[in-house]
């Protein structure tokens, strides 16, 4: 830790003299905890960052206005259009790959959930689901399934290791939440979690802001503080000690999300890729989404708040959208690439600008809650090593079958928990109607089935299956063909056994 000296003589050439304005108003221990957050700052950089912020905000727009081009269709693999045989040797290969223990999966988790509005990661948020699990939970199920299913193949006893870039605002309740959950059943050793780095707030003329007397307003450094995250914590050395080749990486908040797809890793394996992005169709010019395509001849994602709104909204002659990939943030990355990226580009990682209201102290002491936008939060973005990549894939998949985003509260009209819920819920009836199952409302009437309700209808069938009883709708038929089930219901691994062994009884 630094100490006091060092701090000022640091600030002073940064030109930041006033974060130590209220320095002999604070208490001995306000004083120890503030000099512990300063000395965790990069004080020699504070200078660069402060002007470069208020540069990059000064500067206007941050909209691309640069010709974008689709991705070549060589390049993407699809769920929708790739031949059956292709999708069954991809889900082999990854299952292969995964059964080596040569795949990781890494969820970004350092976010602060404004838009859902919970103190808490959103990770431990529960949307209501008859089982009541929780986005985490669904996860670890989810990841001791795929494990299973690549275990019962290839005859291996595997670990996909999880590693989970939290934040300082997320590590501390995430940590507390698996140790309470037992790990929902995974080996603790194979779940590693760790911090990204945390960077000031600054104000428009370049000013770092304090967020109270003794504190500065401090942010994530975006999903793409990722790169410096693994170097800081030895991230890269823990994979390459496991012999972890290639690593998922996902975005907490997507409640369909297959974690450590084989379909994708094998497409991604099998295309020699070192990096790759799964897309789903956008389905408005507006949706917020990235948007995967080229920008004079390199591959990357146009973020939804940086596409200029004419480009998104251009279509083809049949009146679907030209830039129509959107990013679901499912991306996969080779651990060779990722150290590439850590040796050379991680310092070239473009700076993206958010201009926020962040709560400070002015400068007579007075708490202040800003009314409009004062201050500047600088965020790095994963997806942004895709221009560094020698080869790119693209992977289409489903929206039904894998994104629904929660994003916002109860109330908004998209990406809500009753979204996120009722895509599951319809997403695991549509297994059991497949599945030979018939699906009974609390009269014992049958339900129509899927396909004659249309997506709007509310509210779903109650009827939820347990990743730990099937990850994509594998294994149904045994356990459900011709069974009339009585909703709510929940497949569990228990009541699998049981209706399993009906199966198994001949008919008399
Ligand atoms: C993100 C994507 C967007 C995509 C959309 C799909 C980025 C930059 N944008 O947008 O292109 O279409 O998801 O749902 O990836 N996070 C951190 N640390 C941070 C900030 C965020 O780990 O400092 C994590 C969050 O916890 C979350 C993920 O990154 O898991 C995505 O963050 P979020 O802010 O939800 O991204 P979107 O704006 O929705």
């Amino acid at each position: 830790m630094l100490n006091l000296e060092q701090v000022r003589r640091a600030l002073e050439a940064a030109g930041q003299s006033h974060i130590l304005q209220f320095w002999p108003e604070l208490g001995e221990e306000q004083r120890d905890r503030f000099l512990l957050e300063l000395s965790q700052v990069d004080l020699a950089g504070l200078k660069e960052h402060c002007e470069g912020a208020a540069g990059a905000a000064a500067s206007g727009s941050s909209r691309l206005d640069l010709p974008l081009e689709p991705v070549p269709p060589e390049s993407i693999g699809s769920m929708k259009r790739s031949d059956s045989r292709s999708l069954a040797e991809w889900q082999n290969e990854g299952l292969l790959q995964i059964s080596k223990n040569r795949v990781g999966v890494l969820l970004l988790a350092g976010g602060q959930g404004t838009r859902l509005g919970v103190q808490y990661p959103k990770g431990m948020y529960n949307v209501g689901l008859p089982s009541g699990k929780s986005l985490y939970q669904i996860q670890a199920e989810r990841l001791r399934k795929i494990q299973e299913l690549s275990d019962r193949k290839y005859g291996s006893k595997c670990t996909i290791p999880w590693y989970i870039m939290t934040s300082e605002f997320t590590l501390a309740p995430t940590e507390k939440f698996f140790n309470e959950n037992n790990f929902f059943g995974l080996e603790p050793s194979n779940i590693i979690m760790f911090e990204q780095r945390m960077i000031p707030a600054v104000t428009f003329d370049g000013k770092v802001i304090l967020q109270s007397k003794g504190k500065m307003a401090m942010a994530p450094d975006g999903n793409g503080g990722l790169y410096q995250a693994l170097v800081d914590n030895e991230v890269l050395e823990d994979m390459k000690t496991r012999g972890v080749e290639y690593l998922h990486v996902y975005c907490v908040d997507n409640i369909l999300v297959k974690m450590a797809d084989p379909v994708f890793i094998g497409f991604c394996v099998s295309k020699g890729a070192d990096c790759g992005a799964k897309v789903v169709e956008k389905t408005y010019p507006a949706e917020p989404v990235g948007v995967v395509c080229r920008v004079q001849g390199v591959s990357q994602v146009v973020e939804y708040s940086e596409i200029l709104p004419e480009t998104a909204e251009l279509r083809g002659p049949e009146g679907e959208l030209v830039y129509s990939a959107g990013n679901i943030c499912n991306h996969f990355f080779t651990r060779a690439f990722l150290q590439e990226v850590a040796e050379k580009y991680e310092g070239q990682l473009k700076q993206h600008v958010a201009i926020k209201k962040v709560p400070f102290v002015d400068s007579c002491g007075n708490q202040v809650k800003p009314s409009k936008p004062n201050g500047i939060k600088m965020e790095r973005f994963v997806f942004d090593v895709f221009p560094f990549s020698r080869s790119f894939v693209v992977f289409e998949v489903v929206r039904e079958d894998e994104f629904s985003p929660l994003k916002n509260a109860d109330g908004a009209a998209k990406d809500s928990p009753t979204t996120a819920r009722n895509a599951l819920l319809a997403q695991h009836r549509r297994w059991a109607t497949a599945a030979g199952a018939t699906l009974l409302d609390e009269h014992g009437n049958a339900l129509p089935s899927p396909a004659s309700v249309s997506a709007g209808d509310a509210p779903p069938a109650q009827f939820e299956i347990s990743s730990l009883v099937s990850y994509f709708g594998e294994g149904l038929e045994d356990i459900l063909k011709e069974k009339m089930l009585p909703t709510p219901f929940i497949l569990e691994e228990r009541n699998a056994k049981d209706l399993h062994a009906q199966q198994q009884i001949p008919a008399q």
